[in-house]
């Protein structure tokens, strides 16, 4: 059986690396490793491969444009790659741009998908993530869920359960195989900070960033928590890009307490999360890296396809006002955050799960 993997961004490396993994030890399938070239950076792809012991790619698509073309592109490439490699099936992983384009591509050519970290909802469609969940689930024939609530929502969405498969959470298990080689990390040193005597901030959400009013916002609250404690900020090239476009480097530039760096690889970031006193971010896997780790986090977002890190996690929804997130700032002051406890299934096994069903379902008729 031939399966194709795809990878296109940042926080896909960490969900298909043990994925890899587990096709490769069980040994009854071939894997190729497609690239489309979504992310292109070192800092932002790279990195990941080399620390994560990812193979290179067999297939780089190079598509390093952004947007609607991207998107547009990886379709056009990937057609060729499933012509000419007639994969039995393909297995996509998230929700970015990258996960749409080769799902959509894979359905017209009638190669079989799988999604791994299907089902979750925001139910905010102007995320971009939203509609590529949506439309890849439809689409997709197997489908492997991290918690029971994205069971629910895909049946709601008229999804058969037998399509479906609770496993768990793939970027879990990268967490936890990477967590005694991160402690090696030298990060807090060369930063200069003491383990929880930080925050660190991450934002790269459009919704969030692409606008000044939005962006100035959450610097409006980021300025009053900096009077009681240091943020580190590894700011992403498209806040990169608006911070510069919107004449805010000086400000932040001269902001005390306040440590703006490059993006991080895989290995230096876990170590810098891991010892954080609080972690604020508009990303979705960091909500579930926290709740694992124990780190209380504020995720600076209206809503949150991930509900359980809020129910049984460190997170709290803070919404995207100042105000929401100096309240959220507080409760973690207080200590309090969340029950703390770690979902079901999240203990380093579920790739193994992923790629057992794979080779089950679809080897039978293979
Ligand atoms: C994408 C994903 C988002 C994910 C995030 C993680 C979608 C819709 N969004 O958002 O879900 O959380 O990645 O980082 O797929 N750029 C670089 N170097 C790179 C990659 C991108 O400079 O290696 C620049 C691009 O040129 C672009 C900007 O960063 O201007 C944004 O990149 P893009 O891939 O469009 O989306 P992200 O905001 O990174």
């Amino acid at each position: 059986m031939k399966i194709v993997c795809v990878v296109s961004a940042r926080p896909n490396f960490m969900k298909i690396a043990p994925i890899l993994e587990a096709f490769k030890t069980l040994g009854t399938a071939q894997t190729l490793l497609v690239h489309t070239g979504q992310h292109y950076d070192d800092k932002m792809s790279g990195v990941f491969f080399r620390e994560l012991g990812i193979p290179a790619p067999d297939v780089s698509l190079e598509c390093s444009s952004s947007g609607i073309p991207q998107t547009a592109q990886m379709m056009v490439e990937f057609e060729k790659v499933c012509r000419s490699e007639k994969p039995d099936g393909i297995v996509v992983v998230g929700d970015v741009n990258g996960t749409l384009a080769t799902a959509f591509v894979a359905s017209r050519l009638d190669v079989r998908i799988a999604h791994v970290e299907a089902g979750l909802r925001s139910f905010d469609r102007t995320m971009p993530e939203e509609i590529n969940r949506i439309v890849v689930d439809q689409l997709a024939d197997l489908l492997f869920c991290t918690e029971r609530d994205a069971i629910v929502n895909l049946e709601r969405e008229g999804i058969s359960r037998s399509r479906i498969c609770l496993v768990g959470n793939v970027m879990i298990d990268s967490l936890m195989k990477n967590l005694e080689r991160a402690k090696n990390s030298t990060i807090l040193e060369k930063l200069g900070f003491a383990p929880k005597s930080y925050s660190v901030a991450t934002l790269h959400r459009p919704s969030l960033v692409d606008n000044p009013e939005s962006l100035c916002e959450i610097l409006d609250a980021f300025d009053v928590i900096l009077r009681e404690s240091p943020i580190v900020w590894p700011v992403h090239p498209r806040t990169k890009k608006n911070i510069v476009a919107f004449g805010l480097e000086e400000r932040l530039r001269s902001t005390p307490n306040l440590r703006l760096i490059e993006p991080l690889g895989y290995l230096e970031f876990l170590k810098l999360n891991a010892n954080a006193r609080c972690v604020l971010t508009d990303s979705g896997g960091l909500q579930e890296e926290t709740t694992v780790l124990k780190v209380p986090c504020i995720t600076i977002r209206d809503s949150t396809e991930r509900p359980i890190t809020c129910e049984i996690g460190t997170n709290q929804l803070a919404g995207v006002s100042a105000e929401g997130v100096l309240a959220a700032w507080r409760r973690v002051v207080r200590g309090e955050y969340g029950a703390r406890a770690v979902p079901e299934l999240w203990d380093g096994r579920a790739a193994e799960r992923v790629a057992q069903e794979i080779l089950i379902r679809w080897g039978r008729n293979y």
